[in-house]
C-alpha cells in the first residue's frame, strides 16, 4: 500500500476527492483514509503541520497499514532566487535545517543566528529512494519548473533574507518545509522507500507571499504518477 501524506486539508483534499472505497480511521487524533486511486491501494494521511506531527503520523501509518512506499508531498518555501510559486522540487535528499548549538553569549550580548553551528542532526543527509526519484523525474508534470535536490525541513518559517541565504549556502537546500524530515527519518528507520515532493508556495527572498492553491495542482500531478508506480 502506498502512503501519501499531506500536512493540511488543502494538501490532501484532491486525493480524497478521487479516493474510491474510502475507509476513514482516526488514530491518536491523526486522520487516515484507506482506499484506491487509479487501481492502486493507498492510504492518505493528514499528518498535521510540523516535524513532530509528520514523524508521529508516518510511524502510526507504518505500524497500522502494510506500507510499501511513502510519498510526502505539499507546499514549501523557496530558498532559491530562480524557484518561484508553482515550481516543484523532487527531494532526492532531505536535511534538518533547524538543529543547532550556538556559541556562548553573555547577558546583553544579544543573539545572532548567522553564527549558530550545526549539530549532529543537522549534519545528517537523509535520502529518498533512488528508483522513486527516477520515476518522478521521468513522469511528473508541472506547468512550472521541476528541479531535483535537497529539501530543507524544520519547525521554522524563515523570512529573513540573510538567514535564508546562510541556510542555502550551508545546506544547499532548494526549499523549506516543516514535515519532510520527519517522513525521511521514520522511513530510514523502517527501511521503507520514500520520496518528498514539494511545490513552491512562497519565495520570501523575492517577496512572493504564500499561495496555498498550488497544493491542488501538485496533488493532480502526483496522482497521475501513481499509474506508473
Ligand atoms: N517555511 C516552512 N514551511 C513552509 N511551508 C510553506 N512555506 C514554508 C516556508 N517558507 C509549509 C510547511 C507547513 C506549512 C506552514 O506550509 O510544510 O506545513
Amino acid at each position: 500500500m502506498i502512503l501519501i501524506e499531506g500536512a493540511m486539508e488543502e494538501e490532501i483534499a484532491y486525493f480524497l476527492s478521487i479516493l474510491e472505497e474510502s475507509e476513514k480511521k482516526i488514530i491518536a487524533g491523526y486522520e487516515f483514509y484507506e482506499g484506491k486511486i487509479k487501481n492502486k491501494r493507498v492510504v492518505i494521511s493528514k499528518t498535521l503541520v510540523g516535524t513532530l506531527n509528520a514523524t508521529i503520523a508516518t510511524t502510526i501509518a507504518i505500524l497500522n497499514y502494510e506500507i510499501s512506499m511513502v510519498i510526502n508531498q505539499g507546499i514549501a518555501g523557496s530558498h532559491c532566487l530562480d524557484l518561484h510559486i508553482g515550481d516543484i522540487v523532487i527531494g532526492e535528499t532531505c536535511r534538518n535545517v533547524n538543529a543547532y548549538k550556538m556559541p556562548i553569549k553573555e547577558k546583553g550580548e544579544g543573539s545572532n543566528s548567522l553564527e549558530w553551528k550545526l549539530n549532529k542532526r543537522a549534519l545528517e543527509i537523509k535520502k529518498a529512494d533512488t528508483k522513486l526519484v527516477t520515476i518522478f523525474e521521468e513522469n511528473l508534470f508541472s506547468s512550472g519548473k521541476i528541479v531535483k535536490g535537497t529539501l530543507g525541513s524544520g519547525d521554522v518559517f524563515n523570512r529573513e533574507y540573510d538567514r535564508i541565504m546562510w541556510l542555502q549556502e550551508t545546506f544547499q537546500n532548494l526549499s523549506e518545509d516543516m514535515e519532510s524530515i520527519g517522513c525521511y527519518t521514520v522511513c530510514e528507520k523502517f527501511l521503507i522507500p520514500c520520496i518528498g515532493i514539494r511545490v513552491i508556495s512562497n519565495n520570501e527572498l523575492l517577496g512572493e507571499s504564500i499561495d496555498k492553491r498550488v497544493a491542488l495542482e501538485l496533488q493532480k500531478n502526483v496522482a497521475a504518477v501513481l499509474e506508473v508506480l
